[in-house]
């Protein structure tokens, strides 16, 4: 029997069973998936995107990046909105919520203007919904006065949220685009207008392929393609970043966050809560292995957090975050020159082929023994470490002061999982 401790958290005043949800996309679009989703073990769902209008997609509309055989290492879409009736989504929510009152429903809206921003956030209001998310962030809507072209003006996004906030009692919140250079501009905004929570993040705009055969992106829409939305695993270095950052700005710090983008596992999602996320988001990974990841996810976090010896997930939202800091204040008075395990290695050379290539030709290959040796030009980059392919092979070894440095402690890294 796997563990499962007490994983509950608040969030925007809601109690969740646990900090993990369904992102707003075709994974949480009708009752029937919802219900699965809540059985398997998810704390939440943020419903498939709901609009006055029936978004009207393009076949085929997915793509995914392959790198060494490894599929998904990113995921396109060109999805817009629900395209099912308006009546019939906020059946479903109403019908959820009623099934599943101890699960989190989490309505997610996006119009064109003022009027159908407040009609659509008295209407989820009505079905009972708990939270309300504001989509300013999809970008590939066919309208310029939606999705990633709102979330890019902070502006419409003070506007919207005011507008969506006026008329419900339920917390907003925004999700944001990533297309953007700083995401607290925008979230700022956001706050401004009544939100008070963010989201982030939506999907990055990009081409995965380009296809010889009809000389277009992919996927191929009858010879042509668009530019759209990046998600999956490569998308999470990405989101890391944009909580890390709005957390770590002065009007944002108390803001509650979701963090999505390539989470696929327990320590994905655990990587995003130490950042300042109180809940985070799934999608891509639902779409390539089906809900039951979740199942992982409250193990892993259930181990992690006993070994630990943490009793809450909120003790550990941004915990790394004073640890992250400006480039200019990193300690440079040392470089960490990398111990090679003679035991462990196994000869491979791509440690000697990457350090001369690409580094400071710092390693001799000694050709008797087939066995790297570190001379005097190493700089302690640790580009060696990043390729060997044996696990703590190479490790951090002797700390080597600069000259005119001040020797002092300096915290090693000692494990690599
Ligand atoms: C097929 C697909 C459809 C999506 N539809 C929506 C949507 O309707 N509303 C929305 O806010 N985000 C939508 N998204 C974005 C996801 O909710 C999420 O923000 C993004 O994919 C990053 O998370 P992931 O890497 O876990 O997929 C969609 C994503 C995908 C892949
Ligand atoms: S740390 Fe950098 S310079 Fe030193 S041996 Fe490794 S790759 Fe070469
Ligand atoms: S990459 Fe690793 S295993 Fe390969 S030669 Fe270098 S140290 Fe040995």
């Amino acid at each position: 029997m796997p563990l499962k401790k007490d994983l509950s958290i608040d969030y925007l005043g809601v109690k969740c069973e646990n900090p993990f949800f369904l992102s707003s996309s075709p994974v949480g679009s009708n009752y029937e998936m919802v219900a699965k989703a809540f059985e398997s073990g998810w704390g939440g769902v943020f419903f498939k995107t709901i609009g006055i209008f029936i978004a009207d997609e393009c076949s085929p509309r997915f793509d995914n990046n392959v790198k060494e055989g490894t599929p998904w290492v990113g995921f396109k879409n060109m999805e817009q909105i629900s395209d099912k009736p308006l009546e019939k989504n906020l059946e479903a929510i109403a019908k959820l919520k009623k099934d599943y009152p101890d699960k989190v429903m989490v309505a997610t809206i996006m119009g064109s203007n003022d009027e159908e921003w407040k009609e659509l956030s008295k209407l989820v209001t009505q079905a009972g919904a708990d939270l309300i998310e504001c989509n300013f962030s999809c970008p590939q809507m066919t309208s310029h006065a939606m999705g990633s072209d709102v979330g890019q003006s902070p502006d419409l996004v003070r506007q919207y949220s005011k507008a969506v906030s006026s008329v419900t009692h339920l917390p907003v919140i925004a999700k944001m685009t990533p297309n953007i250079g700083n995401m607290e501009i925008p979230a700022i905004a956001a706050i401004e207008g009544g939100a008070k929570g963010v989201s982030a993040i939506n999907t990055i705009k990009a081409i995965t392929n380009i296809d010889f055969e009809h000389m277009t992106a992919m996927p191929v829409v009858n010879g042509k393609s668009s530019i759209s939305g990046y998600s999956g695993a490569a998308a999470r270095p990405i989101g890391l970043r944009f909580i890390a950052q709005m957390k770590q700005h002065p009007d944002l710090k108390d803001i509650q966050m979701s963090g999505i983008g390539g989470i696929e596992t327990w320590k994905d999602a655990l990587e995003y809560i130490l950042v300042g996320s109180t809940t985070v988001q799934v999608t891509t990974a639902v779409m390539q292995y089906g809900y039951r990841i979740v199942e992982d996810m409250i193990s892993g976090l259930s181990y992690f957090m006993e070994e630990k010896g943490f009793n809450k997930v909120e003790d550990l939202v941004g915990l790394a975050l004073p640890n992250i800091i400006p480039a200019e204040n990193l300690d440079r008075d040392f470089k960490i020159i990398p111990h090679i395990d003679e035991e462990k290695c196994i000869g491979c050379g791509r440690c000697y082929v990457s350090c001369y290539d690409a580094a400071h030709q710092a390693i001799d290959w000694d050709e008797e023994n087939r066995k790297p040796i570190i001379n005097d030009n190493c700089v302690g980059c640790h580009l060696c470490l990043n390729v060997c392919p044996v696990h703590e092979c190479i490790t951090p070894g002797e700390v080597k002061f600069k000259e005119g440095r001040t020797p002092h402690d300096v915290a090693l890294k000692t494990r690599y999982e």
